[in-house]
């Protein structure tokens, strides 16, 4: 046993949820993972300075396979449990899993949420934006910069030997003080060796509860803010898309976490 085995032995023993030493990565890992999250942000960089009104979301699916494939990466959710697609497209109302479509096309007011992730050198790596399309309404310009809020707020919360649910306390908070609603039962994970790892990360849970974060852990802020109810329903059809039940407005941004001796490494964003 060494130190910090013994450190996170005696917080078990207190009752304190604590990460398996295979969650945390090692220097050699964290390379590896870095050099895939920055082929990520490469790739969202690239989706922002082409998305526009008019575009189909099966077009931003092909900038994303395109672009990924052409730097040596694969698109982690191409036929990840069946996906069809390479990218995530969740317009308006949609909360998560939207899929690309040559018959869905940005219209001026919409806002998306374009979900990337990738693979590179079997490293796995994942964050996601909002884009507004053309002049988008008061009600939406709120909901994002509320998002936008909520995710910063978190990232505060996320440091050494702090908790999980002090993320999610600071996003909840945050979201309810503005009279949105966060979605229970979808939220975040570990990330890096796999697509989705250990912990689950739940944005509803209270301050101090849930997982122990110690320097090496991996893992997504990820909260979907809802505009009315935070109840879903999913696309019976496609299984995959999951729509607000209200038919409110949804948004969600993605950041994806180190937490290191002295605080949190934003990887991708
Ligand atoms: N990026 C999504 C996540 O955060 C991926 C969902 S799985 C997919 O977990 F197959 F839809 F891509
Ligand atoms: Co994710």
């Amino acid at each position: 046993m060494d130190k910090l085995d013994i450190k996170l032995w005696s917080l078990a023993a207190k009752g304190q949820i604590v990460p398996d030493r295979s969650l945390l990565k090692t220097p050699a890992q964290i390379e590896a993972i870095k050099k895939s999250a920055a082929l990520n942000t490469a790739v969202l960089d690239h989706v922002a300075a082409h998305i526009r009104e008019g575009m189909s979301t099966a077009k931003i699916d092909r900038l994303v396979y395109d672009y990924t494939t052409e730097h040596g990466g694969i698109p982690a959710p191409l036929h990840y449990q069946g996906f069809p697609k390479s990218v995530c497209t969740s317009v308006n109302d949609v909360v998560c899993h939207g899929i690309p479509d040559e018959n869905e096309i940005l219209k001026n007011g919409d806002i998306i949420n374009v979900d990337v992730s990738t693979i590179l050198n079997g490293y796995y790596s994942d964050a996601s934006r909002m884009f507004s399309i053309g002049s988008i309404s008061e009600r939406a310009t709120k909901i994002l910069s509320v998002t936008e809020e909520c995710v910063e707020l978190g990232l505060k919360e996320a440091k050494p030997w702090g908790h999980l649910g002090d993320i999610a306390f600071a996003i909840n908070s945050h979201a309810r003080d503005n009279g949105y609603s966060v979605v229970e039962d979808i939220g975040g994970h570990g990330i890096g060796l796999e697509f989705h790892e250990d912990p689950y990360v739940s944005y509803v849970t209270p301050k101090g509860s849930e997982m122990v974060l110690v320097p090496g852990m991996m893992f997504t802020i990820e909260p979907m803010i809802n505009e009315g109810s935070p109840d879903f329903h999913v696309d019976e059809a496609n299984g995959w898309t999951v729509y607000t039940i209200d038919g409110g407005l949804s948004a969600q941004i993605e950041y994806m976490v180190l937490i290191t001796e002295r605080g949190a490494e934003v990887l991708t964003r």
